[in-house]
C-alpha cells in the first residue's frame, strides 16, 4: 500500500482521531469561540480528515480551502461540503512550488495532519515567515517525533526504528525532510515569529486487535529499513515475520509517538 493512497489514510484516520491532543484543540477552538464563521486552509489535506475531525467543534459557518497535489485524494475531499453551513473548496497546489497561492484570501486558520514531518526546514520556516506575514495561526496535528515501543519488545526493534528515523528524514519531496524533529523546530520559529506555541502527545496506540494497521505500519517499517541500505535485508526480513507472526496470534501492542501543535501571533486577540 502506498504511503498515500486513500486506503491507508482511511485505515490510520480512526486511530488519528483517537490520537488527537485535547490539550491542543481546545487551544484551538478558544481562539475562535464565539466568531459566527471561520475561513480554514487545510494543506495536504489527503481525503480531509482534518474536516472530519473538527469541523463539528468549530463556529457553524465553514468556509475550507482543502488543498492537496493529490487529484485522486482531493476528488474525495472535494464532497464533503454540507451546504449552506459548510463550504468546501478542493484546490490543487503543489505545496512545495506555490505555498503561497495556497494561502492567498481571507483566511482565519491554517491547518495540517500528518504532514510536518515531511517537510524541510526550509519550507517550515517558510510556510511561518507566510503566516506570521499574514497573522495566520497554525493547528499541525500529528506530526511523527520519532518515538516508538513494542509490547512485547523483541531483539532488532531499536535497529530498525533507529533506520525509520532516519529515512523518515529523507526527501519527501521538500527537500530533506525534519522527520521527527519537525516540531521541535516549529516551535524555535514560532519564538522567531512572536507566536505563543502550545504542543501535546498524540500518540498512536495500537492494542492487540488493531491487527491491520500493525501489520501495515511494521511492512512499512521494514520497507523504510531495506530503501536505507544499512540493515542487512535478511535481518530485516526475520525481523518483520515475528513481529507480524506476534500480531497474527494478538500478541503485540504498539505506540507510536505523535506531536500536535497550535501556534498563534501573540496578539492576535
Ligand atoms: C500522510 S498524508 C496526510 C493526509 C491528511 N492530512 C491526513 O491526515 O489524512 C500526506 C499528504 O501530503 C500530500 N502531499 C505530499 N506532498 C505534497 C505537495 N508537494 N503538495 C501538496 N500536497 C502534498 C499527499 O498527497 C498526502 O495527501
Amino acid at each position: 500500500m502506498s504511503v498515500f493512497s486513500a486506503g491507508w489514510l482511511a485505515l490510520r484516520e480512526p486511530y488519528d482521531l483517537a490520537a488527537r491532543n485535547t490539550t491542543v484543540l481546545d487551544a484551538v477552538l478558544a481562539a475562535f469561540r464565539g466568531q459566527a464563521s471561520i475561513s480554514i486552509v487545510d494543506l495536504a489535506c489527503g481525503t480531509g480528515s482534518t474536516l472530519r475531525a473538527i469541523s463539528g467543534r468549530l463556529p457553524a459557518r465553514q468556509t475550507w480551502r482543502l488543498v492537496d497535489n493529490d487529484l485522486g485524494l482531493l476528488t474525495v475531499a472535494g464532497t464533503l461540503g454540507q451546504p449552506p453551513d459548510i463550504t468546501v473548496t478542493a484546490r490543487a497546489v503543489d505545496l512545495v512550488r506555490d505555498l503561497e497561492l495556497a494561502l492567498d484570501g481571507p483566511i482565519d486558520l491554517i491547518t495540517m495532519s500528518a504532514m510536518l514531518d515531511l517537510v524541510s526546514e526550509d519550507w517550515l520556516e517558510r510556510l511561518m515567515i507566510e503566516a506570521a506575514a499574514r497573522r495566520l495561526p497554525i493547528y499541525a496535528a500529528l506530526s511523527y517525533d520519532g518515538r516508538v515501543s513494542f509490547d512485547p519488545p523483541a531483539a532488532f526493534d531499536a535497529d530498525i526504528v533507529d533506520a525509520v528515523n532516519r529515512h523518515q528524514q529523507t526527501d519527501k519531496g521538500f527537500g530533506l525532510a525534519l522527520g521527527p524533529d519537525a516540531v521541535r523546530y516549529a516551535a524555535e520559529i514560532a519564538e522567531r515569529v512572536g507566536y505563543s506555541f502550545v504542543d501535546g502527545p498524540s500518540d498512536w496506540v495500537f492494542g492487540k486487535a488493531d491487527s491491520a494497521i500493525q501489520q501495515d505500519v511494521l511492512r512499512g517499517f521494514a520497507r523504510a529499513a531495506g530503501d536505507l541500505r544499512e540493515l542487512a535485508d535478511v535481518r530485516t526480513a526475520d525481523w518483520l515475520t515475528r513481529r507480524l507472526d506476534m500480531v497474527e496470534a494478538g500478541a503485540s501492542s504498539m505506540r507510536i509517538g505523535h506531536i500536535d501543535f497550535f501556534a498563534m501571533p501573540m496578539a492576535i486577540r
